[in-house]
C-alpha cells in the first residue's frame, strides 16, 4: 500500500498519518519532520531548508525529492508506505511517479483532507509539538492531560516557528499556487479521493480507513 496524504496546512494529516501508520503497519514519512529534523541536527541541507520553511515558504523541489528518493528505498518500505507532505508540486508529483515507475510501483490512493481555511487557522494556532518524541496536541481540541506536557513521554510541549500568524499565511498561499495544482494532477489518475476533515479525528480516521480498504474512489461526506 502506497498512500500520499494531500490537504492544506493544519488539515490533520499527520494526525491522520500516524494513526494510518500503526493500522497498517507501514511507515510514515512526513517531510516535513525530516526537514525539521536535519535543522535540528545542523546538517548544511537542514539549514538551508530552514531559510524557507520558517518563512512559510516551500522548500526547493531538489532537496525534497532528493531526500525521497532515498528514504523510500530503505527495507522498511518495502511493503508500503505513508507520504505526508510530498508532493507539493507538480514537478515533485513527477519525480515521485518517475521513481516509483522505475521500481515497478505505483501509488494506491491520494487521500485529499478538504477543511475551510478559518479552521485550519484556529487548529495551526493552537496546536502545540512536543520537543522530544514530535506528538501534537491541540490546546483545545486534542489537549495534554497536563498543561505544556507530553502524554507519551513528559517532553515538553512548544508552538512550531512556522505556526506564527505571518508563516501560516505564507503557508496558505504557497498551498493554493503550487499544492492545489498536484490534487489536478491526481484527478486524472482516478486513484484521488476526497475526505471532509472537519469533524473530531477519530471520526475522520474512520472515514479513512473504510477509503482505504473499499478501493473504490469516492468522495467521503
Ligand atoms: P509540514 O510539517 O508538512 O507542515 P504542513 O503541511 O503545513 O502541515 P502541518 O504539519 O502544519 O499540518 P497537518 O496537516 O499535518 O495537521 P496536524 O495533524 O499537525 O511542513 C512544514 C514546512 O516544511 C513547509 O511549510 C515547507 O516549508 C517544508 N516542506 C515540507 N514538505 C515539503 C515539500 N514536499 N516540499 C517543499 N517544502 C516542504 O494538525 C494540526 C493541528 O490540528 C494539531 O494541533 C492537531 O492536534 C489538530 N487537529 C488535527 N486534526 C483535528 C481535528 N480533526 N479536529 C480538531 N483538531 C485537529
Amino acid at each position: 500500500m502506497i498512500l500520499v496524504l494531500m490537504g492544506p496546512p493544519g488539515s490533520g494529516k499527520g494526525t491522520q498519518g500516524a494513526r494510518i501508520s500503526e493500522e497498517l503497519g507501514i511507515p510514515r514519512i512526513a517531510t516535513g519532520d525530516t526537514l525539521r529534523e536535519m535543522a535540528a541536527a545542523g546538517t548544511p541541507l537542514g539549514l538551508k531548508a530552514k531559510e524557507y520553511s520558517s518563512k512559510g515558504l516551500l522548500v526547493p523541489d531538489e532537496i525534497v525529492v532528493g531526500l525521497i528518493k532515498e528514504r523510500i528505498g530503505a527495507e522498511d518500505c518495502r511493503k508500503g508506505f505513508i507520504l505526508d507532505g510530498f508532493p507539493r508540486t507538480v514537478g515533485q508529483a513527477e519525480a515521485l511517479d518517475a521513481m516509483l515507475h522505475a521500481a515497478g510501483r505505483k501509488i494506491d490512493r491520494v487521500v485529499n483532507f478538504e477543511v475551510p481555511e478559518e479552521e485550519v487557522v484556529r487548529r495551526l494556532s493552537g496546536r502545540r509539538v512536543c520537543t522530544q518524541c514530535g506528538a501534537t496536541y491541540h490546546i483545545e481540541f486534542v489537549p495534554p492531560r497536563v498543561e505544556g506536557i507530553c502524554d507519551a513521554c513528559g517532553g515538553t510541549l512548544v508552538q512550531r516557528a512556522d505556526d506564527a500568524p505571518e508563516a501560516v499565511r505564507r503557508r496558505l498561499v504557497e498551498y493554493e499556487q503550487k499544492t492545489a495544482p498536484v490534487l489536478r494532477y491526481y484527478e486524472g489518475k482516478g486513484n484521488l479521493v476526497h475526505v471532509d476533515a472537519s469533524p473530531d479525528p477519530d471520526t475522520i480516521f474512520g472515514r479513512v480507513r473504510e477509503l482505504i480498504r473499499e478501493g473504490s474512489v469516492v468522495r467521503a461526506e
